[in-house]
C-alpha cells in the first residue's frame, strides 16, 4: 500500500505546525497505523515567506482548488479558514474528486457542514474536523465516538482560547483589553480576523458543530444567541470577583423537550465550578450524558502545535482506514433543528453550573 498522500492548503500557524509534526513523527505514525503519511503538496498565499519549516520535498501549488483535485493526493487538508471563497471552493472540489477532507475550519462547517457531509457520504469519502472545535481537546471524537452509547443533554464550556486568555490577563494583571488582544494575536491564538474571537462568533461556530453531533440535529449556527466580550471591563471582573464569580465566555447547548437552545455570552461562573478555574488559552468542555454522567475535558484551545495534533488525529484515522461519518451518523439522518424558546436576558448572565 502506498503512503497516504496529503495536500495541505494553508500554511499559517497550524499548517506550519502540521508540517513539523509529520516530519517529526511520520515514522512512528507509520508504525502505529500501518501506513506512511507524507505531505505531497502544499499551497498558500505567499510562496516566499519563511515559516521556519522545510518545504523542499513538497510540490508547490499556487491554486488550492487545483491542489484539492490533484491526481497525486489522497487527502485534502484545508487549513486556510473562511466560510466561503477558496476554502469552500477547494473542499467542494476535493469531495467532487473523491478525496478525503480534513479541515480545521469551523466557520466553513458551521455554514455548509450539512451539505458538505452529505456530499462526502455520497462520494464514499470522509470529511473530518477534530481540529475545528476547542483546538487540541479531542471533543469531536469524544462526542461522536466515545459517547456513542449515551443520550447527551447538555454540552457547554470555554471554547475560545483568545477570549479566555484576554479575560484571564485582564483579571490577573489588570491589563487593558486591547493589550491582551494584541498579545493573543502575537502568540498565534487569534483568528485571522480577531473580531470572530472577541465577538463570540468563533465560539458559536464550534458550538454549532458540537450541537449537531451531540443531539443528532442539523447544524443551525443562525439559531445561536451570540454576545462577545468586547464590553467587559476590569470593573465588571472586579465586581464579579467580590460576589464569588469569574466571568467566562461560554458556549452552551442544551436539549430539552421543547427543543435545542444554543447560546454564547459572557457568564458569571461560581468560583467553585471547575470551569471557573480554567485560565489563559486553555479551553474546557463539559458534557452531560445519561449513562456516563458528566465529563469535563480541558486542554489547549488554540495555538499551532495543539491544533495540528488534532488535525493529525483525523489523518491517522484515514491512514488506518477508519472512515468515520462526519457527525457520527449518516448526514441524511440528522434531524431537523428544533429551536427551543429561549428566555430573554438583558445582560448579567448567570447560568447554574453544577
Ligand atoms: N482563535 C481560536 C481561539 C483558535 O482563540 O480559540 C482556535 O479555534
Amino acid at each position: 500500500q502506498h503512503a497516504l498522500r496529503l495536500g495541505v492548503a494553508g500554511l499559517g500557524t497550524v499548517g506550519a505546525s502540521l508540517v513539523r509534526l509529520v516530519q517529526r513523527h511520520g515514522n512512528e505514525l507509520a508504525v502505529r497505523s500501518g501506513r506512511a503519511v507524507v505531505i505531497q503538496a502544499v499551497s498558500a498565499r505567499s510562496r516566499g515567506r519563511d515559516r521556519g519549516v522545510d518545504l523542499s520535498a513538497m510540490r508547490w501549488e499556487d491554486d488550492p482548488v487545483a491542489l484539492a483535485r490533484a491526481e497525486d493526493i489522497d487527502v485534502f487538508v484545508e487549513l486556510m479558514g473562511g466560510a466561503e471563497g477558496s476554502a469552500l471552493a477547494s473542499v467542494n472540489a476535493a469531495l467532487d474528486a473523491g478525496k478525503h477532507v480534513v479541515t480545521a475550519n469551523k466557520a466553513l462547517l458551521a455554514a455548509h457542514g450539512g451539505a458538505l457531509a452529505r456530499k462526502a457520504e455520497a462520494m464514499g469519502v470522509s470529511l473530518n474536523f477534530e481540529a475545528a472545535a476547542a483546538g487540541g481537546i479531542p471533543i469531536i471524537k469524544t462526542l461522536r465516538e466515545a459517547l456513542a452509547g449515551n443520550t447527551i443533554s447538555r454540552v457547554y464550556g470555554i471554547l475560545n482560547g483568545t477570549c479566555n486568555y484576554i479575560l484571564t490577563r485582564m483579571e490577573r494583571e489588570g491589563l487593558s483589553f486591547d493589550a491582551c488582544l494584541a498579545e493573543a494575536q502575537r502568540l498565534g491564538y487569534a483568528e485571522a480576523d480577531p473580531t470572530f474571537d472577541i465577538d463570540g462568533h468563533d465560539t458559536a461556530h464550534k458550538l454549532a458543530l458540537m450541537t449537531a453531533i451531540a443531539f443528532g440535529s442539523e447544524i443551525d449556527a443562525e439559531a445561536i444567541y451570540v454576545e462577545g466580550i468586547r464590553s467587559i471591563t476590569s470593573a465588571d471582573i472586579e465586581a464579579a470577583d467580590e460576589l464569588g464569580y469569574r466571568i467566562k465566555l461560554l458556549g452552551v447547548a442544551t436539549r430539552s423537550d421543547s427543543g435545542i437552545e444554543q447560546r454564547v455570552h459572557p457568564t458569571m461562573v461560581p468560583k467553585s465550578s471547575p470551569i471557573a478555574r480554567i485560565d489563559g488559552v486553555t479551553n474546557a468542555v463539559a458534557v452531560e450524558a445519561d449513562f456516563v454522567g458528566r465529563l469535563v475535558l480541558q486542554g489547549p484551545g488554540a495555538g499551532g502545535d495543539a491544533t495540528a495534533s488534532a488535525v493529525m488525529s483525523d489523518i491517522a484515522d484515514l491512514a488506518r482506514g477508519d472512515l468515520i461519518g462526519t457527525f457520527g451518523r449518516p448526514a441524511t439522518a440528522l434531524a431537523p433543528y428544533r429551536r427551543a424558546t429561549m428566555p430573554r436576558h438583558e445582560g448579567g448572565y448567570y447560568i447554574r453550573l453544577s
